[in-house]
C-alpha cells in the first residue's frame, strides 16, 4: 500500500528532500566527525518550515499534518541523523506539548522563535534514576513563599539540544507524595538564574545533537513557566512522547534507508570474482530483506501518524512504529556494513555512521523494552 499523498505533503517532502540532499548529506561527515551543533543548518530547516511542521500557522508554524512531518523527518534522517533528531525534538517535544497544552501568552512567547529556528529547544525529563521509570523525578519545583514563582533543584540527563538551547521543558516533582500525579512541566529559560548546562556528552553516534546534564540550582522562573495544570505533567510528558515516538520512527526509517542505498550503490560498483556483488545471491538477498522491512517499517510510522491526525488514540501505533522501524535500522545499518566488507569499518565511509546512528533509536523516547510494555499495556487493557 502506498499512502495517497496529498499535493502539500509532497511539497513539504520534496523540500526536506532537497534541503537533504544538496545542503545536508554534504556535511553530514563532518557533522559526525566534529561532534558540533549545525547552527546554519538548523536555521535553514527553520526557514523551510521544517522545525514546527505542525505547529499553527497563527504561531509562525507551517500547520501541516504529521504525516507531512514524518515524511519530512525520514528525508532529513537520510542525510543526517544527528539533524533529524535536533528536527523531532523541535517538533514533537517541544513545539507539540507547547501548542497543545500551553497558555496563549507562552505559545505567543516561544511558538514562532522555536518554529523559526531563531530559538532551540529540549526536553528535559530523563535524570539519573528517572530513564525508563519517568515518574521517579527527583527534580523538584517548590512555589516561592514570597514574590511568587517556582524554586528547581535537580538534575537532568542527556538533554538533547541542550547546550544549544534557549528554553527547556522540564518535568518536576511538585507533589513528590503523589508519584505520576505530583508532576509538573516548566518552560525554563537556560538563562534563568540557577540554570547551568554541563558538557556536551562524548556519544557513539548522533554526534552532532549535542545532548548535556543540565543543573538546576535554587533556580527561579516565574508563575508564567508552569505548562498545562500543576500536577498534569507526567501526562503532558507522555503525550508529547506519543508523538516524539513517531518522528524517531521515521528517523529510523531514514537511516535505514540511507543504510540500504548506500550499500546498493556499492553493490553495484564493487567487484569480486569478476562481477559486481549486486550479482550475487548472497547479496541481492540482504538488499530484499532490507528493502522489504523499510518500506514495512515506514507502512508502520504512516499508519501511527495517520491515527494521530485522524484525532484517534495512537499510543500503542506510535510504539510500534517506534519498536520496529527502530531494529529495522539497526539491522539494515549492520547488513549494510557488512556489504562494504573491510572499507564499511572505515571512518572514509558512511556505513560506520549509519551503523553508530542506528543503535541510539532502540534506546531513547521509550527503549525497544518500554515499547514493547507500552504495546503489551494496551493490547491487555484492550
Ligand atoms: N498519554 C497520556 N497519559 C498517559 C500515557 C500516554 N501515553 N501513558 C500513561 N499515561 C497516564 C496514565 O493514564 C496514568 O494516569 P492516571 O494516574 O490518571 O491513571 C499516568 O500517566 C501514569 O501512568 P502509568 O502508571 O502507566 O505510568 P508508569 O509509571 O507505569 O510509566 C511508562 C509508564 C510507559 C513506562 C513511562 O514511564 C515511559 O514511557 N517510560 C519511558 C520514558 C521515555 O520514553 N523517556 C524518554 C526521554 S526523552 C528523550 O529520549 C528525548 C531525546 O533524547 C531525543
Amino acid at each position: 500500500m502506498d499512502l495517497e499523498l496529498t499535493p502539500e505533503q509532497k511539497l513539504l517532502r520534496d523540500t526536506a528532500r532537497d534541503v537533504a540532499t544538496k545542503e545536508i548529506l554534504p556535511r553530514a561527515a563532518e557533522i559526525d566527525r566534529n561532534h558540533k551543533f549545525p547552527r546554519e543548518l538548523v536555521s535553514r530547516l527553520g526557514e523551510l518550515g521544517l522545525l514546527g511542521v505542525a505547529v499553527p500557522e497563527a504561531w509562525g508554524g507551517a500547520g501541516m499534518d504529521t504525516v507531512s512531518y514524518a515524511l519530512a523527518l525520514e528525508e532529513i534522517s537520510r542525510a543526517c541523523a544527528s539533524c533529524g533528531v535536533i528536527m523531532s525534538v523541535q517538533n514533537s517535544l517541544v513545539c507539540g506539548p507547547l501548542a497543545y497544552s500551553g497558555t496563549d501568552a507562552q505559545r505567543a512567547r516561544w511558538l514562532p522563535l522555536l518554529a523559526s529556528g531563531q530559538a532551540i529547544g529540549g526536553f528535559a525529563l530523563s535524570e539519573p534514576e528517572a530513564g525508563s521509570d519517568a515518574a521517579a523525578q527527583r527534580t523538584t519545583a517548590v512555589r516561592r513563599k514570597a514574590g511568587g514563582g517556582w524554586v528547581l533543584n535537580g538534575t537532568k540527563n542527556f538533554i538533547t539540544n541542550a547546550p544549544a538551547a534557549q528554553v527547556l521543558l522540564v518535568a518536576a516533582a511538585t507533589d513528590p507524595s503523589k508519584g505520576a500525579r505530583g508532576i509538573s512541566v516548566f518552560m525554563v529559560p537556560t538563562d534563568a538564574p540557577g540554570v547551568k548546562i554541563g558538557k556536551s556528552d562524548d556519544k557513539l553516534g548522533i554526534r552532532g545533537a549535542e545532548s548535556a546534564q543540565v543543573f538546576f540550582a535554587d533556580a527561579v522562573v516565574g508563575d508564567d513557566a508552569l505548562l498545562g495544570a500543576e500536577g498534569d505533567g507526567f501526562k503532558i510528558a507522555m503525550r508529547a512522547l506519543d508523538g516524539g515516538r513517531i518522528g524517531i520512527a521515521a528517523q529510523a526509517v531514514g537511516i535505514a534507508r540511507a543504510a540500504f542505498e548506500d550499500a546498493t550503490r556499492y553493490a553495484l560498483e564493487r567487484k569480486t570474482f569478476g562481477q559486481p556483488i549486486a550479482d550475487h545471491q548472497a547479496i541481492q538477498f540482504k538488499l530484499a530483506d532490507m528493502c522489504t522491512e523499510i518500506e514495512a517499517a515506514r507502512l508502520l510510522v504512516w499508519r501511527a501518524a495517520v491515527k494521530k491526525d485522524a484525532g484517534a488514540k495512537f499510543t500503542s501505533e506510535a510504539a510500534m512504529a517506534k519498536l520496529f522501524a527502530s531494529e529495522v535500522a539497526n539491522r539494515a545499518a549492520k547488513e549494510g556494513l557488512q556489504i562494504f566488507g573491510g572499507y564499511g569499518y572505515l571512518a572514509d565511509f558512511p556505513a560506520e555512521r549509519h551503523y553508530r546512528d542506528a543503535k541510539i533509536t532502540e534506546i531513547y523516547e521509550g527503549t525497544s523494552e518500554i515499547q514493547r510494555l507500552v504495546i503489551a499495556s494496551s493490547l491487555l487493557k484492550d
